[in-house]
C-alpha cells in the first residue's frame, strides 16, 4: 500500500488564548500543495520498523508515523507486524506538517490494507489524539480549523495558487514558538478576525494573509521577514511564514508565474526554493 501525501500551507493563523489543557486555541486556513512524500505500508516482519529515505527523521516510537501505525493496531486489536517506508520530500519541523501528513497516510493505509472499515470521523479521531494537523490531512479539502486545529471545515479556495516555498537552513520547534508567542504578547485572549467559508479569488484572500506565530519566529530571526520583503519585490502577490515556521512562502496566481520569480530570485546561501501549486 504506497501513498503519495501532501504538504500544507497556513495561509491563516491566529492564536487566540492559551487554554487549559496546554494547547493554544486557533483559527487556521489550510491548504495541501502538490509537495509530497511518499508513504509506504507492508504488513509482516516482527514489530513497527521504520525504513526512511531523505532528509533525517525521528526513528523508532519517536516518529508520529510509528506512533500512528501503533495506535490505530493497539485500536483495532491488530498485532502490528508491520514496515513502514518513508521517502521524505517534505521539508522536516519546517510549518509544513510533514510528520503528521505521514501519520494521516499511516492511518488510512492500515484501514485499507487491513480493511478495517473506520469511516473518516474515527480516523480524524483517532489523528488528533496524535497531532493538531493530523486530521486535516484526513479531511479531503482546504479547510478552515479551530480548536487547536482538528475542528475543520471546508473553505473555498481560488483554483489556481503559487506558492515560491523558501526552506531557511534553520528550524522552528512548534512548543517553542507558541510559548514565545505568549512571552512576547502576553498571552490574552483574542476573538481573531472573522474569516470567510469562501475565497474565489486570489484579491479575496490576500487580506487574510495573517500568521501570529511570525512574531516568535521574527524576535528570532529576522531574515524570515527580509524574504518576505524580497519576494515581494519579485513579484509575489502575498508572502507569509507557514504554521511555526520557519517556511515562508510568496502567494502567486499560478505555478507558471510562482516558477518565473523562482528563476529571476537567488535565495540566501542555505535556502532552498520549491515551486509548488495548491491542491483543491
Ligand atoms: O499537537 P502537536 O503535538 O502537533 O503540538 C505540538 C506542540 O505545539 C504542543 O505540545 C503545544 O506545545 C503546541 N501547540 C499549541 N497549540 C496548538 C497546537 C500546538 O500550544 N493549537
Amino acid at each position: 500500500m504506497r501513498i503519495l501525501t501532501p504538504a500544507k500551507i497556513n495561509l491563516h493563523l491566529e492564536v487566540l488564548g492559551k487554554r487549559p489543557d496546554g494547547y493554544h486555541e486557533i483559527q487556521s486556513l489550510m491548504q495541501r500543495v502538490d509537495l509530497s512524500d511518499e508513504v509506504e505500508v507492508r504488513a509482516g516482519g516482527e514489530g513497527i520498523r521504520l525504513v526512511a529515505e531523505g532528509e533525517t527523521i525521528p526513528g523508532g516510537m519517536d516518529n508520529l508515523a510509528c506512533r500512528a501505525a501503533e495506535l490505530f493496531c493497539r485500536q483495532t486489536g491488530l498485532t502490528g507486524n508491520l514496515e513502514i517506508r518513508i521517502r521524505k520530500r517534505i521539508p522536516v519541523a519546517a510549518g509544513m506538517g510533514g510528520g503528521s501528513s505521514d501519520a494521516a497516510a499511516v492511518l488510512a493505509a492500515l484501514n485499507d490494507l487491513f480493511r478495517t472499515g473506520l469511516d473518516p470521523g474515527s480516523l480524524m479521531e483517532m489523528g488528533a489524539r496524535l497531532g493538531s494537523d493530523v486530521p486535516f490531512f484526513l479531511f479531503p479539502k482546504p479547510a478552515l480549523a479551530r480548536g487547536r486545529g482538528e475542528k475543520l471545515s471546508a473553505v473555498g479556495l481560488p483554483e489556481h495558487l503559487g506558492f515560491l516555498l523558501m526552506v531557511p537552513p534553520f528550524r522552528i520547534s512548534t512548543p517553542w514558538s507558541y510559548e514565545t508567542f505568549d512571552q512576547l504578547t502576553g498571552g490574552k485572549k483574542k476573538a481573531g478576525t472573522n474569516l470567510r467559508d469562501s475565497y474565489p479569488a486570489l484579491a479575496d484572500l490576500l487580506p487574510a494573509l495573517k500568521n501570529d506565530l511570525e512574531i516568535p519566529a521574527l524576535s528570532r530571526y529576522p531574515e524570515i521577514g527580509r524574504m518576505k520583503e524580497e519576494v515581494l519585490r519579485k513579484g509575489a502577490k502575498g508572502a507569509l511564514m507557514s504554521g511555526s515556521g520557519p517556511l515562508t512562502f510568496g502567494l502567486f496566481p499560478s505555478r507558471e508565474e510562482a516558477e518565473g520569480a523562482a528563476r529571476r530570485f537567488q535565495l540566501p546561501g542555505g535556502w532552498q526554493s520549491i515551486v509548488a501549486e495548491g491542491i483543491g
